[in-house]
């Protein structure tokens, strides 16, 4: 377990990603301009289909202003200053990788959302959170990266109050062995993807009830075949923080996708009493 979670924390190590990020900064304006979480998207949006998957994962999620949002595995922190500016929610962010949530932190100082978006270092196992804290979880591109998912998913039925939404938008496997490398994995030591009916499976009986099952499979493959027509990537993008490879592990992505070995989940789950 340990293992795993160092060979994770190792891919996403990110090695002076929050002075790569001032550098390629520059290309949005000078460093006293404030930056607003849209113009961050080609780079701080960690998962397939970009700014729009997150706002689709908002309204499914029902978050409106004055709600209390964790972001579990956070990134470098775009999803949760989006929603924070959108939705008008608190949103706070916990993250297994201390370059991303350092460079997480350095973002929201640039956007100027400290009021309303946080960011920890932990590891999802262990949330450092009390029980029943939050309304809402969000899980985006993550659980492909952990191995236990009873303990994760009971882990976030442990923050969320009764009542509270867990929304989830994740790859998981269709049929035969993924093409490595690929962004969440250079190597499948990093890799545990389940099929969609074994996470749900996994989910059901952390104390969840299933209120919204997506494929979102054929809407990935088009935003995939849409990037490739449109030619080269938007500067500064997730190159500057996963470093120079990064268009091969996303081309494996998509290749994965479009062979039908990858698929993409969306679901909605209600927090079940904890005493039922
Ligand atoms: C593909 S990125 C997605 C980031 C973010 N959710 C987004 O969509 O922009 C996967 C993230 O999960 C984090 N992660 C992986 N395993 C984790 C764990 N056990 N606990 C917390 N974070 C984890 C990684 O450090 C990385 O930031």
């Amino acid at each position: 377990m340990t293992d795993a979670l160092d060979d994770v924390r190792d891919h996403y190590r990110a090695t002076g990603l929050t002075e790569r990020l001032k550098a390629a900064l520059v290309a949005l304006g000078p460093v006293d301009q404030r930056l607003t979480p849209a113009q961050l998207g080609a780079l701080d949006q960690f998962h397939t289909r970009g700014l729009a998957a997150t706002a689709e994962l908002a309204r499914l999620a029902g978050i409106t202003a004055g709600m209390s949002v964790l972001d579990v595995g956070s990134g470098v922190g775009g999803p949760a200053r989006f929603l924070a500016a959108t939705c008008g929610c608190q949103v706070t962010g916990v993250d297994l990788s201390e370059p991303f949530v350092d460079a997480a932190r350095y973002l929201t100082e640039r956007t100027g959302q400290g009021g309303q978006v946080s960011f920890e270092t932990a590891s999802a196992l262990e949330l450092p959170f009390d029980s029943g804290r939050f309304d809402v979880v969000l899980l985006q591109h993550v659980a492909m990266n952990i191995s236990d998912r009873t303990r994760l998913y009971r882990e976030i039925r442990r923050v969320l109050k009764s009542g509270g939404s867990f929304a989830t938008f994740d790859v998981v496997l269709n049929s035969g062995e993924p093409h490595y490398p690929v962004p969440w994995a250079r190597t499948p030591a990093t890799c545990f993807l389940l099929t969609a009916a074994a996470t749900r499976a996994a989910i059901e009986p952390a104390g969840f009830r299933t209120l919204a099952w997506h494929d979102d499979t054929e809407a990935a493959k088009a935003w995939i075949a849409q990037l490739r027509a449109s030619g080269p990537p938007p500067s500064p993008n997730l190159g500057v923080v996963m470093g120079p490879d990064f268009a091969q592990l996303a081309a494996n992505l998509g290749r994965n996708l479009m062979e039908g070995r990858l698929g993409i989940l969306t679901a909605l789950f209600e927090a079940a009493s904890i005493d039922s």
